[in-house]
């Protein structure tokens, strides 16, 4: 059955759970608090980079099942159920800053209808759904969970291909509502309590992002070995207990939630009396790696005494989003910059005035960025940059130089044209 759906918050979560919704069929009333977003959007212009997502909003605009207007109090009177997709930035020490899901719960609160549910699928701490049902003030509204684990840059196939559905509540037609939204989604639904719900999120990014640091100490241990970290996780993958997934070295891992996720749970360990000793040299092992990364770039580029020029290719925090949230990106950049090197920066979906970091000049193509460069660093694994024109870069980079920060390139189109190209872990 198609529900009325309110969808608290048009970001990268927002945006795709209304498209996503309308395009199962559900009528879905989008709200922002920000005017610009929301008047941009009833322009028909999406302002995020996402693969898909224009044209999912188009079909449900088109359709007349989605519709975005200005604060949640406008998108609430006759919903089923309204979906909680505000941020929830690092806060004091780590802990997630509630704010945002407290405002916006106080706001609908008064405006919902008698047997709404209120799902949070804002990443939470354990305990969020009883700071949500306080703010909303209300007796008669179920509040429920449904973190979302959809990645930037293939969100919309994440949400309607999605590895399982989490759905926390304590109130079983109020699970049962929530589940029935998604009906059409081929996923298993995990009904379970909030608390468990709200933990799964956090844990799997923390995972995720233990994963990723665990990849890039391999990494430097292949380089002092001499072993190459390509075959090295091949190798590992095939082992179906560890999974060929996500063992991609890289700068340093970063983005609008893995940091901040993995910081939370750590903070929220530390509260309910555990330490989390591992997940702490995660994040340290992280910042290491951000250092390893800038230093071996100013090695290659071996300009000392003068710092070099760096022509960076890719800013935001991964392909195919234009989302620079902690990217790994500006980490290396900020090493740099402090250390006098002068950035050049590209990126394919970034316009020049899209960051403001003293000591970087963004271009506009990827050959301007290498123009006088002493090194150039592939810091985002955009497929642009494993197709380019050698001669090109040969042409105008002061030295021949690729530091290959994400292991795209193929060294067989460089070195014939005597570049020295190192990657991360490769031999
Ligand atoms: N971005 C991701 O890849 C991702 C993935 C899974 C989960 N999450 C979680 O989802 C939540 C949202 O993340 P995001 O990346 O979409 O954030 P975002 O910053 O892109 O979007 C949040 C939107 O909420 C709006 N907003 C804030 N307060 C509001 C209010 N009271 N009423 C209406 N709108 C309001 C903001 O203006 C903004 O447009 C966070 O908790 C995040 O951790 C994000």
């Amino acid at each position: 059955m198609h529900a009325k759906i309110a969808v608290i918050g048009t970001g990268y979560v927002g945006l795709t759970t209304g498209a996503c919704f309308a395009h199962l069929g559900h009528e879905v009333v989008c709200a922002d608090i920000d005017p610009a977003k929301v008047e941009a959007l009833e322009r028909g212009e999406i302002p995020i980079h996402e693969p898909g997502l224009e044209d999912l909003v188009a079909e449900g605009v088109a359709a007349g099942r989605l519709r975005f207007v200005l604060g949640g109090a406008a998108a609430v009177p006759d919903c089923d159920v309204a979906y909680l997709c505000v941020p929830t930035p690092q806060g004091i020490d780590g802990a997630p800053d509630l704010t945002y899901l407290e405002a916006a719960a106080r706001e609908i609160g008064p405006l919902l209808p008698s047997e709404a549910v209120v799902v949070n699928k804002s990443t939470v701490p354990v305990g969020s759904a009883r700071v949500v049902e306080q703010h909303l003030g209300r007796t008669d509204v179920a509040v429920a969970s449904n973190p979302e684990f959809l990645r930037e840059g293939s969100a919309v196939q994440d949400f309607l291909h999605p590895d399982r559905v989490v759905i926390g509540a304590q109130d079983r037609e109020a699970a049962i509502k929530v589940a029935d939204l998604f009906d059409g989604i081929s996923a298993p639904v995990l009904v379970t309590d909030p608390a468990s719900a709200e933990t799964i999120k956090y844990v799997s990014n923390a995972f995720l992002a233990t994963k990723l640091s665990f990849v890039n100490a391999v990494a430097s241990v292949c380089e002092s070995v001499g072993a190459d970290v390509e075959d090295v996780l091949l190798g590992m993958g095939y082992d179906t207990r560890i999974g060929a997934e996500f063992l991609r070295p890289g700068p340093g891992w970063g983005g609008s939630c893995f940091p901040k996720d993995t910081r939370a749970l750590l903070r929220i360990a530390e509260d309910a009396g555990y330490d989390f000793s591992l997940l702490e040299s995660v994040l340290e092992a992280n910042a290491a790696q951000f250092d390893r990364t800038a230093n071996r770039i100013w090695a290659l580029a071996g300009s000392e005494p003068t710092p070099p020029t760096v022509a960076v290719w890719g800013l935001t925090f991964k392909a195919n989003t234009d989302d620079l949230r902690d990217s790994p990106s500006i980490e290396v950049i900020r090493r740099l910059t402090q250390r006098g090197a002068l950035v050049r920066a590209y990126d394919p979906v970034l316009a020049p005035e899209a960051i403001d970091l003293e000591g970087v000049t963004m271009v506009d193509d990827a050959y301007a960025a290498c123009e006088g460069a002493d090194v150039v660093a592939v810091l985002t694994e955009w497929d642009e940059f494993k197709f380019v024109d050698v001669d090109k870069m040969a042409n105008v980079l002061a030295q021949r130089k690729i530091f290959d920060g994400r292991n795209i390139l193929d060294r067989s189109q460089f070195t014939p044209h005597g570049f020295t190209l190192e990657g991360i872990g490769r031999r």
